[in-house]
């Protein structure tokens, strides 16, 4: 094994061992029946997304009840422009590394683009393989009416299922914007009527992306299922956010749904500019730093 693997595998273990002791929830496994108690007992679910084994440890040590392993991995970690470029085998590969690392939360799987629109059939067979191959406890897809029969085959066998409803960023390029979705009547009760039809194809949760708060807690209080929100008001079951965003990575993306809980560009900038300041000056490594 390389030096750095060692290093990060043993930086995970020890994170586990000083910090998941003091975490505030009980070590339980989240499992999607939990979701459902929370929202029956008022217990707000918190999220966020995860992509690679060492920031999932330190999530999962915190207390944080799900992880979704999303196709913003694409903007986050690809560099891309949107989720479409993202693939199946990515989807796996990323997934895998988190559920190295993650002993409590729930692990969710987003299915990427054309992995669940083409037929049910195919649908059922790639939601399989993240099952099988990467190891998630759950998977999410995109829309709603035009993908319940896929749904129903995969919860009918075993495989839980997140909803996403609203701003549904795998369609960027037929709605030509980012902008929050169900201002509309006609939008507001077409997604009503979604949310309803998912539910009842035994999804176990709906995400509810750039809608109207109003909006989010009628379909919130409709449902028996959680509803988890981004840009959706405070009024869901929970809340999810992209994790570099919510720590500051990026100067240029400020959107208002987001609560900035670090600046971690400034962090790590300023810790580069150290080090460079150091390697130049010569004062690292030291004598204690040396073999
Ligand atoms: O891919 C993702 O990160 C998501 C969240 C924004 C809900 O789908």
């Amino acid at each position: 094994m390389q030096g750095w693997a060692a290093s990060a595998i043993f930086a995970i273990r020890l994170y586990r061992k000083r910090y998941m002791a003091q975490a505030p929830t009980t070590r339980k496994r989240v499992t999607t029946l939990r979701l459902v108690e929370m929202k029956r007992d008022g217990i707000p679910i918190a999220c966020l997304t995860a992509y690679d084994a060492m920031t999932a440890a330190i999530m999962d040590g915190a207390g944080i009840d799900v992880l979704l392993v999303g196709d913003s991995v694409g903007n986050v970690v690809q560099g891309h422009d949107t989720t479409i470029p993202v693939t199946l085998e990515q989807m796996i590969y990323h997934t895998q590394t988190v559920v190295r690392s993650v002993d409590r939360a729930l692990i969710v799987t987003d299915m990427p683009f054309m992995s669940y629109q083409v037929s049910p059939r195919e649908a059922f067979h790639n939601a399989g393989r993240l099952m099988k191959e990467a190891g998630c406890g759950a998977v999410k897809l995109e829309g709603g009416s035009r993908c319940v029969e896929a749904v129903r085959m995969m919860t009918e066998s075993g495989i839980p299922v997140m909803g996403h409803l609203g701003l549904t960023p795998q369609s960027i390029h037929q709605f030509g914007s980012y902008r929050e979705r169900g201002i509309h009547a006609d939008e507001a009760e077409a997604m009503k009527k979604d949310a309803m039809l998912l539910q009842d194809a035994g999804a176990f949760a709906i995400v509810l992306e750039k809608v109207p708060a109003v909006l989010a807690a009628e379909i919130t209080a409709a449902l028996h299922i959680p509803t988890i929100g981004i840009g959706a008001g405070n009024q869901c079951d929970g809340q999810i956010l992209v994790w570099a965003d919510m720590m500051g990575m990026s100067t240029t993306f400020r959107p208002r749904f987001v609560r900035r809980y670090a600046e971690m560009h400034d962090v790590m900038t300023s810790a580069v500019q150290s080090y460079i300041t150091d390697v130049r000056s010569k004062d690292f490594p030291s004598t204690e730093e040396s073999y």
